[in-house]
């Protein structure tokens, strides 16, 4: 541990003679206590779990209560929440984390309990999306730019204060349609990812882990190999940045999209060749000091994304343990058991049948049987 205390000075001071020696750089603040950050991301990956994306802003769970002809208040939100934090044994067995949303981490369930206490009951760690969204990138119409840098050090010291130890970003990078090489931009990627390093930097500033997201999106219709060019391009300029902006790698885990097929290609790809792409993809672009990586679902049915992260565990020795961080795959099931009248029953049994799936992916134990009859 104080290998990689000093390890941190010495980069430090690397870095800083560099500064003073040559180029004009900012000096890297302080060194951040790097094991504390490291003990924290190493829980968000511990075996056999994952992390549960509730961070739907009100928008997004609108739209998914929507689907079970529900209205969306501040009740309904809180109603849906607090019966997934209440799940057993699905949160203390299968759940090391949960990316809270704003108005979420300072609610309290029916019975005055805080939302965040009910996760750190259950032994899982509490964790915040502070990106204020997507937005239109100026001068590159059809791509976006992820923001929420503007105050962000000071809401992080309050979401700390609100119980939260990591933190999620999401870059969203969106492949042309029909061919159409021209996007993703360098441009779009190249501010996404500056803006992730931006986020992480302070994140850890504030001893909160960044969890960096850089999505490529399934929409449209381009192949696996594109999916993969694309995600390998932003994954080297992120790590890139990443380094540039002094953010230690020990105290970070990757949330990265899966390499697949837009979903209107007309090839889709099978399990075992989508697996084989994303370790070669990750295996090329992230480095080892990386704790852990942590997928998101992106669109993927509740079934692939379980069977294709349980083939990556299957069948890899991975440098880094690979797990979910998702908010569909996890979440679509239950909901839809739920319903509009809010079944705790049923909605908790669907909840612990997709966690223990996805617990078992992560250990590479998962086989296709066991969804029978659940
Ligand atoms: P999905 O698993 O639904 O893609 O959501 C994960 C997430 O948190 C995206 O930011």
């Amino acid at each position: 541990m104080d290998g990689r205390q000093d390890l941190a000075g010495r980069r430090g001071a690397l870095r800083n003679e560099i500064v003073r020696s040559k180029t004009p750089l900012t000096t890297p603040g302080d060194i951040m206590d790097i094991d504390q950050l490291n003990e924290i991301a190493l829980g968000m990956v511990a075996p056999g779990k994952g992390i549960l994306a509730a961070d739907e802003s009100t928008g997004t769970i609108g739209k998914r209560f929507e689907t079970i002809g529900l209205g969306s208040t501040a009740d309904t939100r809180r109603d849906w929440r607090e019966m997934l934090f209440r799940t057993e044994p699905a949160m203390s067995e299968h759940i090391s984390g949960v990316i809270l949303y704003d108005e979420t981490i300072r609610q309290n369930s029916e019975d005055g309990t805080s939302l965040v206490q009910l996760i750190q009951n259950a032994g899982s760690i509490p964790g915040i999306k502070v990106d204020t969204g997507a937005k239109d990138l100026a001068g590159s119409p059809g791509e976006k730019i992820t923001e929420g840098l503007d105050g962000l050090r000071d809401r992080l010291k309050e979401y700390h204060e609100l119980g939260a130890r990591f933190a999620k970003w999401r870059a969203v990078i969106d492949i042309g349609r029909g061919g159409d090489d021209a996007m993703p931009s360098q441009y779009c990627i190249n501010v996404n990812m500056h803006a992730l390093a931006r986020y992480a930097a302070l994140c850890q500033e504030n001893g909160i882990v960044p969890i960096v997201e850089p999505e490529v999106l399934m929409d449209g219709d381009h192949t696996i190999e594109r999916c993969y060019e694309v995600t390998e391009y932003a994954l080297k300029r992120l790590y890139e940045e990443l380094f540039a902006q002094g953010v230690m790698l020990e105290g970070t885990i990757l949330k990265p999209n899966m390499i697949v097929a837009g979903k209107a290609c007309p090839d889709q790809a099978g399990v075992e060749e989508v697996a084989d792409m994303t370790m070669q993809c990750l295996g090329n672009c992230v480095p080892a000091a990386v704790p852990g990586i942590a997928f998101l679902s992106g669109g993927q049915s509740d079934e692939d994304a379980t069977a294709h992260l349980n083939a990556m565990n299957a069948e890899y020795d991975a440098p880094w343990p690979l797990t979910f961080s998702y908010g569909r795959a996890l979440q679509a099931a239950p909901l839809k058991a739920w319903g509009k009248t809010g079944d705790v029953k049923s909605g908790q049994a669907a909840f612990n049948h997709r966690a223990r799936m996805n617990g078992l992916a992560a250990l590479g134990q998962w086989s296709p049987d066991l969804e029978k009859g659940a």
